[in-house]
């Protein structure tokens, strides 16, 4: 593969890999949700490159909206804290939420903000994930979608980011301890 960054000291999932994972996701969406109001909800800004990609394999009409939560600062570790930093656009009250995230880690992300959306009214609340550490968590959290069980390396790309950088990258590589260390 071409291009690799010299900060990358492994790719864990190249772009083909993920292609063929987003798109087997995004058909058993279609079908699990076909004929109900579907509203796919972006976890900015890390979803982002998996969003624009997973929607494009969902072959049922449905919408997609964002919100912008802080849980990390500039660190790698989580501070358990999480804050909405943008809310949703739209009542969600009786619709099929699909909330896109990259990856669960403690899951206390994710677990807020189901319980969150619940709490305004939606008719379901599910989670579609890129990635699953399931070695570092500290909340339960349930997805029904999962792209790629992952080891606790500290990764970046494919919309993850160290410091806001990376997000850019089209695979999912580990990041070399010493630009974080
Ligand atoms: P959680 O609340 O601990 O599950 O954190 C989830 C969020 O932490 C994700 O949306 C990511 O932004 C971030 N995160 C967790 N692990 C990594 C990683 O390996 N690289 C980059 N970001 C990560
Ligand atoms: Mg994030």
């Amino acid at each position: 593969m071409a291009n690799i960054s010299d900060d990358i000291k492994e790719v864990l999932l190249d772009e083909g890999k993920i292609k063929k994972k987003v798109k087997e996701i995004g058909k058993r969406i279609s079908q699990d949700y076909d004929g109900k109001d579907l509203l796919l909800v972006g976890i900015l800004k890390g979803s982002v490159p998996f969003m624009a990609d997973l929607l494009k394999e969902i072959t049922i009409p449905c919408s997609m909206d964002f919100m912008a939560v802080s849980s990390y600062g500039n660190s790698t570790k989580s501070s358990g804290v999480v804050r909405i930093l943008k809310d949703l656009d739209f009542e969600i009250e009786n619709k099929h939420i699909l909330i896109v995230e990259d990856i669960i880690d403690s899951g206390i992300t994710l677990a807020y903000l189901v319980d969150y959306l619940k709490g305004r009214k939606a008719k379901s609340v599910e989670i579609a994930c890129l990635l699953n550490k399931a070695d570092r968590r500290k909340v339960s959290v349930n997805a029904k979608y999962i792209g790629f069980e992952v080891p606790d390396y500290f990764l970046v790309g494919y919309g993850l980011d160290y410091a806001e950088k990376y997000r850019n990258f089209p695979y999912v590589g580990i990041l070399k301890e010493e630009i974080y260390k």
